[in-house]
């Protein structure tokens, strides 16, 4: 073993919680050092999210990364529910007195973020997996991790676990000081990226009788479509042609006949979960994003959910180091699971709605009738709206 190395806060993940996290400790003078399992080709090269709530765009202002946002991504006003062959728009920006979301794929925030973190000189070590976070329940916890086939140790005076679902930060924890909920979802997403302009100019969400569909973008030449695929499919199933006429089949007409397909730049399927481990602090060692829930995708919300930890974290980390507080660092998970049970549920309620679970014709009728009262009704349009454009963060100073 080397000789071990210190840092203030110790961050395991270069994914965004742990990027935006460095980011903004660093510009209040906090040192961190991030390890990452994998190689910076890699991370940078991950398809995944691509709606990012205000709250979210507003931390990463503050963070002094939002330069290519501004210019790149998309403004959206309103999102499409189709079904029973209709579409009907949900105005966020007038249901919620003003709110939007931004288009933005989190693989150019990612992008965004390491550019960031190199250009302070902020230490990240790709390929450097953590095996194991210790002495978390004393004043030196420490991350011990891999690189170059040397174990190595970094003794920090907090450690944030933002190393995603499968990560290490979690499994660390001994099982009795970690309640766990989850629920599996009986099918998977099955996502395509391909250089097609976007079939409307806001995103579709689609319910219908074969399975869900979701018809979402990145740029002004460049569509992500998704739909519902059984848990047990693989890519290898679909050729690009399949997968555009499943597409096509799934959307309302109108919808249908102005789709622009194309060759895909990737495909890849995911599965359904909600996943939430509480607390998300124990002792010394903070878990943020998925390494502390995960959400079914249906809502937008795994990413954003993991901007509203790092706003939380941030601030109690900056109260500590700044002032000497810990009440902050105290209230970290209790105020953190109230935000994240209510994504948990807003992302079970959508899946709930627009997905099929069995060939019984009444869930079908059942859910129509729904989405008929949900886009009919102020009242039912404007929760979803407010819950899609991403409830406020609590007061947290
Ligand atoms: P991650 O982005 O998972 O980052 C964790 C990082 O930790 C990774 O870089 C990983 O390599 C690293 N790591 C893991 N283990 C170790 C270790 N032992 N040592 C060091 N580093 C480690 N959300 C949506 O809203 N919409 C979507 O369409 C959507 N699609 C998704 C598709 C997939 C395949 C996945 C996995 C997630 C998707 N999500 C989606 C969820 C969203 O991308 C996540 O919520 C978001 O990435 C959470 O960020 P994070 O930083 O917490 O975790
Ligand atoms: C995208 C993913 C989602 O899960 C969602 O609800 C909206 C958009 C996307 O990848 O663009």
């Amino acid at each position: 073993m080397n000789k071990p190395q210190r840092t203030q806060v110790g961050i395991i993940g270069s994914g965004p919680a742990g990027l935006l996290l460095a980011q903004l400790l660093s510009r209040h003078g906090i040192d961190s050092v991030i390890v990452e399992r994998q190689s910076r080709a890699h991370v940078e090269a991950r398809i995944r999210a691509g709606v990012l709530e205000q709250g979210t765009v507003a931390l990463l202002r503050e963070a002094g990364v939002s330069q290519r946002m501004e210019r790149e991504g998309l403004v959206h006003e309103g999102i499409t529910l189709a079904f029973a062959g209709r579409r009907e728009r949900i105005d966020l920006r007038k249901l919620t007195g003003g709110s939007t979301v931004m288009i933005y794929g989190q693989t150019e925030l990612t992008r965004d973020l390491i550019n960031a973190r190199l250009a302070a000189n902020g230490a990240i070590h790709f390929e450097s997996p953590a095996l194991v976070v210790e002495d978390y329940l004393s004043e030196q916890p420490r991350i011990v991790y891999e690189q170059n086939g040397q174990q190595q140790e970094l003794h920090c005076d907090f450690v944030a676990g933002c190393d995603g679902y499968h990560g290490v930060a979690r499994q660390s924890v001994s099982a009795d000081k970690l309640q766990v909920f989850e629920k599996l979802y009986p099918f998977g997403w099955l996502g395509i990226l391909a250089d097609v302009p976007p079939v409307d100019h806001e995103l579709i969400y689609a319910n219908h009788e074969r399975g869900f569909a979701l018809c979402s973008m990145r740029s002004p030449t460049r569509s992500r479509y998704y739909v519902q695929c059984a848990l047990d499919d693989k890519v290898e199933n679909w050729s690009d042609d399949a997968f555009w006429n499943e597409l096509r089949r799934r959307l309302p007409a109108e919808s249908a006949a102005q789709l622009i397909s194309g060759p895909r730049l990737e495909m890849s399927i995911a599965p359904l979960r909600s996943f939430v481990a509480e607390p998300m602090r124990v002792g010394r060692l903070f878990l943020a994003g998925d390494a502390a829930h995960i959400v079914p995708p249906t809502g937008a919300k795994g990413l954003n959910l993991a901007g509203s930890d790092v706003f939380y974290l941030s601030r109690a980390l900056i109260a500590y180091y700044g002032e000497g507080r810990t009440d902050l660092l105290d209230r970290y998970s209790a105020t953190a699971l109230r935000r994240v049970w209510k994504a948990i549920r807003f992302s079970w309620w959508l899946t709930s709605l627009m997905h099929k679970f069995d060939d019984d014709p009444i869930n079908h009728r059942l859910q129509v009738a729904e989405l008929d009262y949900v886009t009919g009704s102020v009242a039912g349009s404007t929760a979803l709206a407010e819950n899609y454009v991403g409830l406020p963060f609590e007061k947290f100073e």
